[in-house]
């Protein structure tokens, strides 16, 4: 027994020592001190000793397991330990490696247009509103004087939700002009900037949807000459002092009388270049005095208020004021075109 026992001391302890791990050592615990473990079995064996015998053999035993217990603490705690120390090794952190450069992205050019041109106005006292790219006919058209009928409520060039053409894509900012003079208490000086969407077929200077900027004005005594001093403002403050203009007669349903504004080329000076086909002159939105009975129809009385209004194309005034040929790269987003503003 004697021996027996000191072969297990030594078995165990070279088997603790080589387990590589704490699931390996704890097979180990319950295979030699386990109940049905291997020193257990020899300790069962007791009863069978003679009296004399017992002790020394008892001490032996409790020595032997002593022994394995105090080995196997010993190495569990190395185990931990070793598991530890390699779990931090292979999830530290080199706080020294540079970190991955974040490449900025910075404003689009049409959106620098349109912040200077909303400076440019807050400026002056005007309230910026938005407004919803699904709208109404009765906004988009009836309310601003085109009637049943009209050319432009044409299925060709809108694109309409429902066959009895009522709900739209709005094709103009103009609706937002109804939309203040129902709900804002007067006087009203407001731009709404947005999109707007029309059947055009994409090319230099087309694309099914584009930006417009609705500015309005109405109060007491408002006359063409306010509009012509406004907008003259607003083109020397975004094209440079001494920008000429000039205003030529044209037709909106909804404006009475009713006038395109050109700006002087500012390639050419107005002589006359590939720029503004050879014109010396590039158009730049469309205005006019307000008609009353838009005023009428929207429960504003034309004999005591009067007003002005005008829709700019936020693209063109982009490409004039970044020098940019052709309406596609605005919308295409290609980084390298982009970088350069
Ligand atoms: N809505 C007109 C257009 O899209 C522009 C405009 C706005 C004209 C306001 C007069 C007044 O062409």
């Amino acid at each position: 027994m004697k021996e027996q026992l000191a072969n297990i001391r030594a078995q165990a302890l070279a088997a603790f020592a080589a387990a590589a791990d704490s699931a390996q050592l704890d097979a180990l615990r319950v295979q030699y001190l386990g109940k049905k473990g291997e020193l257990t079995a020899v300790l069962k064996m007791m009863g069978k000793l003679s009296p004399e015998e017992r002790p020394a053999m008892g001490q032996l035993a409790n020595e032997v397991r002593a022994a394995l217990e105090q080995a196997l603490e010993e190495r569990s705690t190395a185990l931990e330990a070793a598991a530890l120390e390699k779990r931090l090794e292979d999830e530290a952190v080199d706080v020294t490696i540079p970190g991955k450069s974040v490449k900025l992205g910075h404003r689009h050019p049409m959106y620098i247009a349109l912040d200077e041109i909303k400076e440019i106005f807050i400026g002056m006292g005007f309230t910026v509103l938005d407004g919803p790219e699904i709208e109404l006919a009765t906004y988009n058209f009836d309310k601003l004087n085109a009637e049943e009928g009209h050319p432009s409520r044409d299925w060709s060039d809108t694109f309409y939700f429902d066959t009895d053409s009522r709900v739209m894509l709005r094709s103009q900012t103009s609706p937002m002009q109804v939309r203040a003079m129902e709900t804002m208490p007067l006087p009203i000086r407001i731009i709404a900037p947005g999109r707007v969407y029309r059947k055009d077929e994409v090319d230099a200077t087309h694309s099914p949807m584009f930006h417009q900027v609705e500015g309005m004005v109405i109060d007491k005594n408002v006359t063409m000459a306010d509009l012509k001093g406004t907008l003259n403002t607003v083109v020397e403050q975004l094209y440079g002092k001494g920008t000429k203009t000039r205003f030529r007669p044209h037709h909106f349903p909804f404006t009475e009388p009713s006038c395109e504004m050109d700006v002087q080329c500012h390639k050419c000076g107005g002589v006359g270049c590939p720029t503004c086909k050879g014109e010396g002159w590039i158009e730049l939105l469309g205005a006019g005095m307000i008609h009353p009975h838009v005023l009428e129809m929207s429960g504003i009385d034309p004999n005591v208020y009067s007003g002005w209004a005008f829709g700019i194309g936020l693209e063109r005034t982009a490409m004039r004021r970044f020098k940019i040929a052709d309406l596609r790269l605005i919308f295409e987003n290609d980084v390298r075109f982009l970088e350069q503003f």
